[in-house]
């Protein structure tokens, strides 16, 4: 997710599952060949599996770009076939290319061509005045036929006009049974489902219908859900037993990247949400969101907020010993 998804925050994330696979942020082509790759696809080890997802519709430039990315070690690579944004459909990719099913299987196709990971899209169940039941099954039957490895969908159209990005995200009206009737159709192409999912609860019961489930907001937004992603979805236990002894485990981490330069903002704003309901919750926050945007704020921000929260679990075991 743009702004979102980035390297600290999928790092923060990873501590808190270690199965769930991670996104990056769309990356264009045009940024992957001209821009600082360095900077852009840069991952830490720790993150795997992650996916890069990329915009873009010429065929060469995601090929080129999907070996780059292959090469840098991603373990997927995502087309984005679903971002509303006029800047994405001036440059005539994501959801626009719902109406150009046969270009996306060229992409798929040369993608294919040049990796040997998996190459995936993320789609939505249609644009504008297209028929859901037609354009969905007419691009998995595209994709399909140029390889694709897996299909994720967001189960709900895209306005290309009139609508923003973000009403994009809740105002066309989620169709989950499009995406089931399309897993119905297709049973052994591997099919996620994504769009308003809330809570890992939820994403448990719809596997009874699909392969897989994408987490956007929620896990963004309430990331201590992700820990109960592999002890509900995965049968393996939570890397951490709290979300105080995740964040604990982030410290080093972000020690060793103040050390390189990057501001402790840059990674404390994806913390923010971690803890719910939990005594201190709203005094980490409000102690992060004050200090941490300060110049050359440290670490030690993070371990005073850290001790303003009341581990319900650590305090037992504590007292149980
Ligand atoms: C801030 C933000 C950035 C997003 N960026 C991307 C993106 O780069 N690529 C993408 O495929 N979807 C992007 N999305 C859409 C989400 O991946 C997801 O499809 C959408 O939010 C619906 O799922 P959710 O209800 O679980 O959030 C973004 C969403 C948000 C809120």
């Amino acid at each position: 997710m743009m702004e979102w998804t980035d390297r600290h925050c999928r790092f923060f994330h990873r501590l808190l599952t270690r199965h769930a696979l991670l996104y990056t942020e769309m990356i264009t082509t045009g940024a992957v060949l001209r821009g600082n790759r360095a900077r852009l696809l840069a991952f830490d080890p720790a993150e795997h599996p992650v996916a890069v997802q990329l915009g873009g519709s010429d065929p060469q430039a995601l090929a080129e770009s999907a070996r780059i990315c292959a090469d840098l070690g991603y373990d997927e690579i995502n087309l984005n076939v679903g971002c509303p944004s006029d800047r994405v459909q001036e440059g005539r990719f994501g959801a626009c290319l719902m109406a150009e099913p046969r270009l996306v299987g060229e992409c798929v196709a040369a993608m294919k061509a040049a990796v040997n990971v998996p190459v995936t899209v993320k789609c939505r169940i249609g644009i504008d005045e297209q028929d859901p039941e037609e354009s969905l099954d007419t691009l998995t039957r595209t994709v399909v036929a140029a390889g694709v490895d897996a299909l994720i969908v967001h189960a709900r159209k895209a306005w290309l006009d009139g609508l923003s990005p973000r009403e994009n995200r809740d105002i066309p009206p989620l169709d989950y049974d499009r995406v089931y009737r399309l897993k119905r159709a297709w049973p052994k192409l591997d099919i996620s489902i994504n769009g308003g999912i809330g809570s890992v609860e939820d994403a448990a019961k719809h596997l009874a219908h699909v392969d897989g489930v994408m987490m956007g907001r929620a896990a963004y937004q309430e990331p201590w859900r992700l820990l109960q992603v592999d002890p509900l979805i995965c049968g393996a236990a939570a890397p951490f037993e709290s979300g105080k002894a995740a964040i604990a485990a982030f410290i080093p981490y972000v020690e060793r990247e103040l050390a390189h330069g990057t501001r402790l903002h840059a990674m404390t704003r994806h913390v923010l949400g971690l803890f719910h309901g939990v005594p201190g919750a709203r005094a980490f926050r409000r102690h992060i969101a004050t200090h941490a945007v300060k110049p050359g704020a440290g670490a030690e921000v993070l371990r005073e907020a850290i001790d303003l929260v009341i581990d319900a679990r650590a305090e037992l075991a504590h007292i149980a010993a």
